[in-house]
């Protein structure tokens, strides 16, 4: 195992020796889109300290400078020399070309998340998610690009009742938000299908980890209700806490993503893929594991109980994945489960947001 250490942030996540191996043995050309934000600052962080050189882009609409600051900090100005930050927005065409330039592997992150979000203003997330999908796709096609693997997502199953989700069952999407990201899936067919360009759908199953914002009316949960632990303040459950989620620690998906951008074999590209753990976490445990986790950090921490609000439009009530198909055609084993991912994102939030 290597991976990144950073003993002021507190980040020492590893990766798999067979991947850091074969990402260091051809330095390519990666392009990271939605750098600035958190799944993106990781992958661009990685890549870096594996040797790669990397173009980056981010239009700061939800990411932050004070990110791509820290993985320079991270890497050391030699890695960050092989590093070209581009700011601009995917809903731009000219932009999207500019930063394909030369690029091998694509991996686009770059889009408005938040079911609540895409419920509030359907238009703005539709720009970002869809049309700047879209530039993208024809961007990484024209400049010949060999690989484009991409941000799908679990919203993508919609109201199917199927547990544990398997790619192929899917049902009616229950937001705008998922519309998008489904379509995302579509388009990637289309463009293997009608112009051969390799693509890689990776849907996201709640990611969670470093660097993820706990700020602002449509953060994630985990480092919302770590930020009010912190600041005293009580959780808010929507709905029953009985809801579940398969949460994904960052270090998982940064796997993904490097290993579907190197598959070699024709049967694993042009897919779409699960990526989490395949564990089941209701939002009464996940409450009662921050607190337990945040308790041994800070002795003296007082949390109060959550109080329990109405069920939120456009949420999926249970949300649990096979990772079979990751697992049999890109090699994605992950190396975090729930426990361990929140320990360390803790000890992060802890040093850097309480
Ligand atoms: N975090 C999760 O649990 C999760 C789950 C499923 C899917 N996803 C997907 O993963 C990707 C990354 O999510 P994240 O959690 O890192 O979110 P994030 O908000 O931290 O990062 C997204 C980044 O994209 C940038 N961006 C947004 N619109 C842009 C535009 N028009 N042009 C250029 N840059 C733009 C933002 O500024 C931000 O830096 C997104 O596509 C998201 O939909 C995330």
């Amino acid at each position: 195992m290597s991976g990144a250490c950073d003993p002021v942030t507190r980040m020492a996540y590893t990766l798999p020796a067979d991947l850091v191996q074969a990402v260091q043995a051809e330095p390519r050309h990666w392009l990271v889109t939605g750098s600035a934000g958190f799944i993106g600052s990781h992958l661009l962080e990685h890549l870096l300290r594996l040797g790669q050189r990397v173009t980056s882009l981010d239009n700061f609409a939800t990411g932050h400078r004070h990110n791509l600051d820290r993985v320079q900090v991270a890497v050391g100005d030699e890695a960050w020399a092989r590093h070209r930050f581009i700011e601009g927005d995917i809903a731009d065409p000219a932009t999207c070309a500019t930063a394909c330039e030369g690029v091998n592997i694509v991996l686009h992150q770059a889009a408005l998340g938040s079911v609540p979000r895409s419920l509030q203003d359907p238009q703005t997330t539709h720009r970002a998610n869809a049309t700047g999908f879209l530039n993208m796709l024809v961007a990484a096609r024209d400049a010949g690009a060999g690989r484009f693997v991409y941000a799908a997502s679990s919203s993508t199953y919609g109201d199917s009742p199927t547990l544990p989700k398997v790619e192929d069952v899917i049902g009616k999407p229950l937001s705008p938000y998922a519309v998008t990201k489904y379509l995302n899936e579509l388009y990637a067919d289309v463009f293997g299908r009608c112009y051969g360009l390799q693509t890689v759908g990776l849907r996201y199953f709640n990611v969670f980890g470093p660097r993820q914002d706990p700020n602002g009316a449509y953060a994630a949960v985990i480092p919302r209700w770590i930020a009010s632990m912190l600041r005293g303040e009580r959780c808010r459950i929507n709905g029953d806490g009985e809801t579940s989620r398969d949460f994904c620690y960052i270090a998982n998906v940064v796997q993904a993503n490097l290993r579907a951008g190197l598959a070699t074999s024709a049967e694993a590209v042009n897919q779409v893929y699960n990526v989490a753990v395949g564990d089941r976490t209701t939002l009464n445990q996940l409450h009662a594991a921050l607190v337990e986790n945040l308790q041994r950090e800070r002795t003296n921490l007082a949390i109060e109980p959550p109080e329990y609000a109405d069920f939120r439009a456009g949420d999926v009530r249970h949300s649990l994945a096979d990772v079979s198909k990751a697992a049999r055609l890109l090699g994605y084993a992950p190396t975090y489960r729930v426990h361990e991912g929140l320990a360390e994102a803790i000890g992060w939030y802890v040093a850097n947001v309480g």
